[in-house]
């Protein structure tokens, strides 16, 4: 089994340069041990755990499974999130590598993390972030491109990548958005990307656990099966056209250009009374790789091969 050489790899002793990335009701202590286990670095959001206590236990879970290596966790740093600095102190109190932040300033979090040896990664989708993130002390960047699953940005990854890299040479540069693959993987990397960032492939996997309908409906989507909606966080999310995202669907497509769908999030929030609400609990998300997508079997299979295309694609070009 090779080493792939990369700063991420040097970093966090990983073999493959490969995050399980967070993902709001998906990732478990299953599918994050499964990614570590099987030489990438898993990492769920804190906020899958209703309370504190049950963050504990799934901390302990994976660290009974995985030992000491490398996994993480992802805190959303909106202020809206009210559990931020309670779920940051439980974390640095086991033997997590690495923190994810979304949705805002890292800078509440960098200092207190880096005193535990924890390093910061942040998602962004724009040059601004990503330098206010850096400024911030965050020890890299996850650059969340278009097609991702989940809240993804406007810029294709052939321009944001190298453009990320050549603004910061010196620092992690993690590719996320599209790649279900190990060709994906190389391509992120030739752009100048340290790691890929890997969401939607997981959710058609063994261990996550969501509705089969939801992984068959992966399985059996193309990338024009997916559309962007402003209406379930209040900024642009990734949403499978799917029989059971129908009525979300239609109402989308119903108010575009009408109301705002900012807006509407926000009314939502103070309760506008709708005959059904969306939210992340009835809408699935997912990115544009759904095409890539042909099964669903373990995170073990599916780390595998990303590995085994990765090597045959580089190979292809020596
Ligand atoms: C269902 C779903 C939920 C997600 N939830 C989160 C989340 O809670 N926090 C976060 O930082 N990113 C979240 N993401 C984004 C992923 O971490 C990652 O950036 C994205 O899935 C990468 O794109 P891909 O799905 O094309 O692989 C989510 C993605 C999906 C598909």
């Amino acid at each position: 089994m090779s080493q792939i050489k990369t700063r991420f790899n040097e970093m966090f002793k990983t073999r493959l340069p490969i995050i399980g990335a967070p993902m709001f009701l998906v990732s478990n202590p299953q599918v994050v041990s499964e990614v570590t286990l099987a030489g990438g670095l898993g990492v769920f959001p804190t906020l899958n755990c209703r309370s504190l206590e049950e963050l504990e236990i799934w901390l302990d879970t994976i660290e009974s499974k995985v030992g000491d290596k490398p996994y993480g966790v992802n805190l959303i740093v909106h202020k809206s999130n009210e559990r931020l600095m309670k779920d940051l102190d439980l974390v640095l109190s086991k033997n997590v590598s690495l923190i994810v932040s979304s949705l805002g300033d890292p800078s509440k979090i960098v200092s207190k993390a880096q005193s535990k040896n924890v390093k910061v990664i942040c998602d962004v989708i724009n040059l601004k972030h990503g330098t206010k993130a850096l400024n911030a002390g965050a020890d890299g960047l996850i650059v969340v491109s278009s097609g991702a699953g989940g809240h993804a940005g406007p810029l294709s990854p052939f321009c944001s990548l190298p453009w990320f890299r050549k603004k910061f040479p010196e620092k992690l540069i993690v590719a996320a958005g599209g790649v279900s693959s190990g060709a994906g993987m190389a391509a992120s990397m030739c752009l100048g990307a340290d790691a890929v960032s890997v969401g939607t492939r997981f959710i058609a996997s063994d261990e996550a656990k969501v509705d089969q309908a939801y992984k068959d409906a992966i399985v059996k989507a193309g990338p024009e099966d997916i559309f962007m909606s402003r209406a379930l966080s209040g900024v642009n999310a990734s949403v499978m056209k799917t029989k059971n995202n129908m009525d979300f669907y239609n109402w989308d497509q119903s108010v575009r250009g009408k109301i705002s769908q900012y807006l509407y999030y926000n009314l939502m929030k103070k309760g506008l009374k709708l005959k059904k609400k969306f939210s992340w609990n009835n809408v699935w998300s997912a990115g544009q790789s759904v095409g890539e997508i042909e099964d669903i079997k373990s995170c073990k299979e599916i780390m595998k091969q990303f590995e085994d295309e990765y090597f045959e694609v580089i190979k292809s070009f020596s």
